[in-house]
């Protein structure tokens, strides 16, 4: 029987790649984000290249509905074998215009869907002593950034992944976070950012990495398990 994974947050930067890289190895994949017409186009290119998957859509800064779309998931392929999570809220608030209010906006999809997600995905990985947990986020988990104040609720999500990690690696499921800090090609913040260029607007000036990169170092990592995150900041 394949493996399965589920993309949350199967976009057109490190989504789709993380989808190809775990495709080419055999894995089912269930990509999820809000737009299906992307999600389909995406799963017609893995099913060219061989892949079975399925498209689910969800909005998951909606915690409460998580429950019912691991339901889903599961109807669609049982209990998954790995998952990566890489949806996130833009995180770009200057410090000095960051409320309690904002903070509240960045905590569903920063901390409390991944963590319910766990919930639902991490019993059945631990009793069978083998899963996956990936998460990609931004380098601003790492450092406070005065332009990207979003960040805290990353570092929150950073230390819960570490936790996690050492109380799970020991029984066999593996937890990573890799936090970059560089333009993913081919995600609409890159696509933005070159069109701005373009425009001769003011764009961040920052170096990109191919997608496919990052999507291999998350599999080396997954493999090697002996790391719980890693930084491809330039
Ligand atoms: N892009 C960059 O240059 C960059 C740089 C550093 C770090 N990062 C981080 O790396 C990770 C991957 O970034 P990426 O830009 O490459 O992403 P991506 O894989 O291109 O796209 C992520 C997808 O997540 C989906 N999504 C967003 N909010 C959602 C929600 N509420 N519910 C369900 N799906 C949602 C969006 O699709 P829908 O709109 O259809 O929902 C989006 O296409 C993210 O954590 C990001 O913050 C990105």
């Amino acid at each position: 029987m394949s493996k399965s994974i589920a993309i949350f947050g199967a976009g057109p930067g490190l989504g789709q790649a993380v989808a190809h890289r775990y495709a080419q190895s055999g894995y089912e994949v269930v990509l999820v984000a809000r737009r299906r017409e992307p999600l389909e186009r995406l799963a017609e290119e893995l099913a060219a290249e061989g892949a079975t998957t399925h498209v689910v859509t969800a909005d998951l800064a909606d915690t409460e509905a998580v429950p019912a779309l691991a339901e889903q998931v599961r109807s669609l392929v049982g209990e998954l074998d790995a998952f990566y999570y890489g949806a996130a809220a833009n995180g770009f608030v200057p410090v000095l215009e960051l409320t309690p209010e904002r903070v509240r906006e960045f905590m569903p999809l920063g901390v409390y869907t991944l963590l319910e997600l766990v919930r639902e995905f991490l019993p059945a990985m631990l009793s069978r002593g083998d899963g996956a947990i990936l998460s990609a986020q931004g380098a601003s988990a790492l450092h406070g950034n005065p332009r990207v104040a979003g960040g805290l609720a990353l570092a929150a999500q950073r230390n819960y992944l570490q936790a996690l990690h050492a109380e799970v690696a020991p029984k066999g499921v593996y937890v990573g976070g890799l936090y970059i800090g560089a333009a993913i090609e081919n995600s609409a913040w890159h696509v933005e950012q070159e069109r701005a260029k373009a425009a001769g607007e003011s764009f961040w000036e920052v170096p990109s990495v191919a997608p496919a990169h990052l999507a291999d170092l998350l599999w080396n990592m997954h493999n090697a398990r002996d790391t719980a995150e890693a930084q491809y900041v330039r």
